[in-house]
């Protein structure tokens, strides 16, 4: 693209034509306030009017966001004009605004607290009615606040640029505008696949994960056994929360912290992702044997088990009937280590430690519950793992190093590890899928053409002479490609990792906020890279790992040995299998 001459606060600089002066703004060093402009425009409304500036040729003041840089251009950011004009439409915002910052769960990242910090907004200037308040906390992922939304649209767009859902729009008019589902109705009532995507996005409190830090706090209390698992995405990202690098791994820390948070066992969910591995691999085996519905799909993401139920409740039986690693994880813990170790099922308590808010809807289905028992008793998002960190008096960046307990249920290889980004299910299971179909071992362990984040990546495996057809896709909008082929009787595939957020779980709505303006020391570009970071984070464990292939952790074996028997045996089916069911949508 053509570059431009223009000045900013009087210095000259050579720009791309047709960029908006907020962007121009950014690559010549200067940092205008925004809220309505995201992530490089994902969402750009222009409503906002956090970041006017001054610019010649233009009428008055203008909207940096949206405003187009132009030859000989000249923009102004600190004229008083513009500094008390950015200070009165946060003075607005705020007018409208639920102001308790001291309970609110986003305050150490609210980037409207942020704007208001910098702009020096004054107390109180503008009072009035406000517009009357939605609290939709029926959910069990995800609440809304309408009394701290800023109607920036973001969740808006983000729900529709990473599955192609308009599950948020704005209802009512005027000065009654709120955001929320159609009709105004309440998250469960809605066809939100609860991935929170829209929650990671969002700059106030409008929109959190439903906390479960209470629920855990009255397990302890009560004297429950309570244990935890941790996904493979939490240790690439929770470091984040503690002013790490991204993609800084901190699985030592994390256990570390967990131990002095009192659970008893703390115990790695990857543990679960290598028995998923032997349970979807030998279903898949079976289903193309025995003439089964083909492709299969993963079953691990349960946003992406919402969207299926929601969406394409025709293409169910593609779903691979295992279990999540962390319900798989659940249910050995409390049908079989409990037992172990002399605590009856019922006095354990399990929490989960996730990257994804769907995953506290998940627990609560009831093809979830074991001999009357929820597999998982309680999920945490990442962020919650840090607050109860931070509540708790450790200094986590202080920690040594600890292991995880794997006394029988605990060693994970390699494979497990890169669970967490998407590709990685399906690279796990092609590592072991030799040994699976013919029982002889092969020893390649980097499937690369599944690696990396296009949207779509799809794989032709030789395995010992059958040809396997895979693909896996991130984000529904990608998803539906595959799911519409499989309709039209078109699909080519044998198998598909299907993941509900753009990245795979490094990315999960739980994760920590990733905000510029946070993040000082970090790539201005970091938007783009936040992901691969947190994924580097993952891959490097796995090759750190002595064992890398699913069905030679010693512990999975003896588990079968133990227990199972083999891979899809009625045991196995019991504890680690279950079911879906197509849901009504409400509104479209
Ligand atoms: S959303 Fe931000 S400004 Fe509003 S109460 Fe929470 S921290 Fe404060
Ligand atoms: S949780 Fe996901 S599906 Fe639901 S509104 Fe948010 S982005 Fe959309
Ligand atoms: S809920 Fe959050 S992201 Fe959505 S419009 Fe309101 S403030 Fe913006
Ligand atoms: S950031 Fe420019 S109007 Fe909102």
């Amino acid at each position: 693209m053509a570059l431009i001459n223009i000045k900013i606060e009087g210095v000259p600089y050579q720009v791309e034509d047709g960029i908006t002066i907020l962007e121009a703004a950014r690559q010549c060093g200067y940092e205008i306030p925004s809220l309505c402009n995201f992530n490089h425009g994902e969402c750009n409304r222009g409503s906002c009017r956090v970041c006017l500036v001054e610019a010649t040729g233009a009428r008055g003041l203008v909207a940096s966001c949206v405003y187009p840089v132009n030859e000989g251009m000249e923009v102004t950011i600190s004229s008083s004009k513009a500094v008390f004009a950015r200070r009165a439409a946060v003075e607005l915002l705020l007018s409208n605004h639920a102001v308790n910052c001291q309970a609110c769960h986003k305050n150490d990242k609210c980037e409207l607290l942020h704007i208001a910090k910098i702009t020096n907004v004054r107390e109180d200037m503008f009072k009035g009615e406000k517009t009357p308040t939605t609290v939709d906390v029926l959910n069990p992922a995800i609440t809304r606040d309408t009394s701290k939304c800023v109607l920036c649209g973001r969740c808006i767009e983000r729900c529709k640029n990473a599955h192609g859902l308009s599950v948020l729009g704005y209802q009512n008019r005027g000065f009654a505008t709120i955001v929320g589902p159609a009709e105004n109705r309440n998250f469960n009532d809605s066809p939100c696949i609860m991935c929170g995507q829209c929650v990671s996005v969002c700059p106030t409190g409008a929109l959190m994960e439903h906390s479960e830090v209470t629920r855990v706090d009255k397990a302890f209390e009560a004297g429950k056994y309570v244990v935890v698992q941790t996904a493979p995405a939490v240790r690439a990202a929770l470091g984040e929360e503690f002013g790490m690098k991204i993609g800084t791994p901190v699985t030592g820390k994390m256990v570390a912290a967990l131990r002095r948070l009192g659970f008893k066992k703390v115990f790695d969910t990857n543990f679960a992702a290598d028995l998923t591995i032997m349970e979807e691999a030998t279903e898949l085996v079976e289903r193309i044997k025995n003439g089964g519905q083909l492709p299969m799909i993963t079953s691990c993401s349960p946003g992406w088990v919402n969207y299926a139920e929601y969406y394409y409740g025709d293409l169910l039986g593609h779903v691979s009937s295992c279990k999540s690693p962390h319900e798989m994880m659940g249910a050995i813990l409390k049908h079989y280590y409990a037992k172990k170790i002399g605590v009856k099922p019922e006095d354990m308590f399990v929490v989960s430690i996730m990257p994804c808010t769907a995953k506290k809807y998940e627990k609560t289905r009831e093809q979830l519950v074991t001999e009357g028992l929820a597999d998982v008793d309680a999920v945490l998002t990442t962020r919650e793992l840090a607050r109860l960190i931070k509540r708790s008096g450790i200094n986590f960046n202080k920690l040594a190093d600890e292991e995880f307990d794997n006394d029988i249920v605990g060693e994970y290889t390699g494979a497990g590890v890169i669970f967490g980004v998407t590709g990685g299910v399906m690279e796990a299971a092609l590592r072991s899928a030799g040994y699976i179909i013919t029982g002889k071992e092969f020893e390649t362990i980097e499937y690369t053409a599944v690696r990396g984040f296009e949207g779509i990546k799809e794989a032709s495996v030789d395995i010992d002479g059958l040809t396997v057809n895979v693909a896996v896709a991130h984000g529904m909008k990608n998803a539906k490609v595959l799911l519409d082929q499989i309709k039209a009787g078109e699909s080519k595939y044998h198998f598909i990792e299907i993941m509900g957020c753009p990245g795979g779980c490094v990315n999960g709505g739980g994760q920590p906020y990733v905000r510029e303006c946070f993040l000082p020391n970090e790539d201005l570009d970091i938007m783009d890279t936040y992901v691969q970071k947190r994924a580097g984070a993952l891959y490097s464990e796995d090759e750190r790992q002595t064992l890398r292939f699913s069905h030679r952790n010693p512990q999975v074996q003896a588990l079968y040995k133990d227990l199972l028997d083999h891979p899809g045996s009625h045991v196995s089916h019991e504890l680690l299998h279950t079911s879906y069911e197509a849901r009504e949508r409400f509104n479209d």
